[in-house]
């Protein structure tokens, strides 16, 4: 049993944060060898219960849920910044090229290893990944979060045409390879596969048809891919898919669209779309850094809300250009203000980070797995410094509510916020 003593985020089922400003949380490790929460709540109301175990005290400090990134690029960790006209000419120039260095097993354990640092200093305690179409870089990744006990989900992308030498793969062999990874990695310790077409424009109908029949033989794998990013982009899949009624319908056809099926973007939506998200369980990752820097457009809140699809936030990194979830929470409050191509909203800080906590879990098929600290949760968590730097300690210092609280984290924060992140399955 481990008891901790500090300021305490966590969230209700309704999605409004629940705060306590002395809080206390225990935990307890399984026969599994995870620590799991047994209790979260006031120090006055609870402390007594748990009286005789040693406390870790944290003054002035905010213990919060483990962010949740629900979609990013290990291999793209030295893409970050790499500036192009647009999505297609990003992937052409720089992101294909580096992604072929993945093809050195030695090159993809180094990249993982300081991805999954990165990550972790920065709060992260499960994303959601792609890996590169090479085998071998699911294995450096897989491999990596295992040893450090991290709940990982990754997958060998799929991309059989329209992709150059080096990362372009071949339609039979890929499908035998995604197979052989699921059996090697899915529900081993906190590891996942994901199924990942990279997009319908880089995938054959075989290759998708392929990868709808393994989701299919494999009901508790996910399933992840972009969508709706960038208008070039939907031009191209639209002209390879004639028969689709809209480029989302391209993947509900190959039957990629299910829950636990995570679809990057989601940007250029209509109703209809909209309705196939929901009506199928899937969710969107919104990634508005990744979106804002590459110029792709604005993800519509309020038509996601008027509809009701399942949506998280996350980095896209590298066409994101920030591994911190609170520079993915500022920018995600940008695009949801962006009132000159939809109507502007402003976001609640409670809602931005619910999207990037339990909300993501939630896309994830993970509520009550991560992403919160409720009673049963996996214990990832970190630990905050609300007084990391002299602005954050001024003005966190001055905030009334809970949400002035939350909005100066969000607009004020970043890595150095982040003075500890504790895993679950950590020895
Ligand atoms: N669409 C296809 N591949 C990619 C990628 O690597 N990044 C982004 N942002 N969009 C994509
Ligand atoms: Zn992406």
């Amino acid at each position: 049993m481990n008891v901790y003593r500090a300021a305490l985020l966590r969230f209700a089922d309704d999605g409004s944060a629940v705060y306590e400003s002395d809080g206390l949380l225990a935990t307890e490790r399984g026969p599994d060898g995870l620590a799991r929460v047994v209790a979260a709540g006031p120090w006055a109301a609870l402390s007594a219960t748990y009286a005789g175990h040693p406390v870790t005290h944290w003054p002035d400090r905010l213990i919060a849920p483990g962010f949740v990134d629900l979609h990013v690029h290990y291999p793209q960790t030295d893409v970050i910044g790499s500036p192009a006209e647009g999505l297609l000419p990003w992937l052409e120039h720089y992101t294909f090229p580096h992604e072929s260095r993945f093809a050195d097993p030695a090159y993809c354990d180094a990249v993982a290893a300081f991805f999954l640092d990165e990550l972790q200093r920065n709060g992260v305690t499960t994303p959601l990944a792609f890996a590169t179409s090479h085998p071998a870089s699911v294995d450096a990744l897989m491999g990596a979060a295992q040893a450090r006990g991290m709940r990982l989900i990754t997958g060998k992308v799929l991309q059989d045409r329209h992709s150059p030498d080096g990362v372009r793969d071949d339609t039979e062999q890929s499908l035998r390879d995604t197979e052989a990874l699921i059996r090697r990695w899915h529900g081993v310790d906190r590891l996942g596969y994901a199924i990942t077409p990279r997009f319908a424009p880089t995938s054959t109908p075989a290759q998708l048809g392929g990868a709808g029949e393994l989701a299919a033989a494999y009901p508790d794998v996910w399933i992840q891919s972009h969508v709706a990013e960038n208008r070039d982009e939907i031009r191209w899949a639209r002209e390879l898919f004639p028969q689709a009624s809209s480029y989302l319908a391209v993947y509900d056809d190959f039957g990629l669209m299910r829950e636990r099926a995570v679809y990057a973007h989601c940007i250029h939506f209509d109703d209809e779309d909209r309705a196939r998200m929901r009506g199928t369980g899937a969710a969107a990752a919104v990634s508005p850094t990744s979106n804002l820097f590459l110029g792709s457009g604005f993800f519509d809140y309020a038509g996601a809300d008027r509809v009701g699809f399942r949506y998280g936030l996350a980095s896209d990194v590298g066409g994101g250009t920030s591994f911190s979830p609170f520079h993915t929470m500022l920018a995600a409050y940008y695009v949801g203000r962006e009132g000159q191509t939809k109507s502007g909203l402003s976001l609640s800080p409670q809602h931005l980070w619910w999207q990037h906590t339990a909300g993501a879990a939630q896309a994830l098929g993970l509520a009550g797995v991560v992403g919160n600290l409720q009673p049963g949760c996996e214990a990832d968590f970190v630990v905050l410094n609300p007084a990391a730097t002299p602005l954050l300690a001024r003005r966190t210092q001055a905030a009334r509510t809970l949400d002035e609280l939350l909005f100066a984290l969000i607009v004020l924060g970043d890595d150095r916020l982040v003075e500890r992140t504790l895993l679950a399955g950590a020895a």
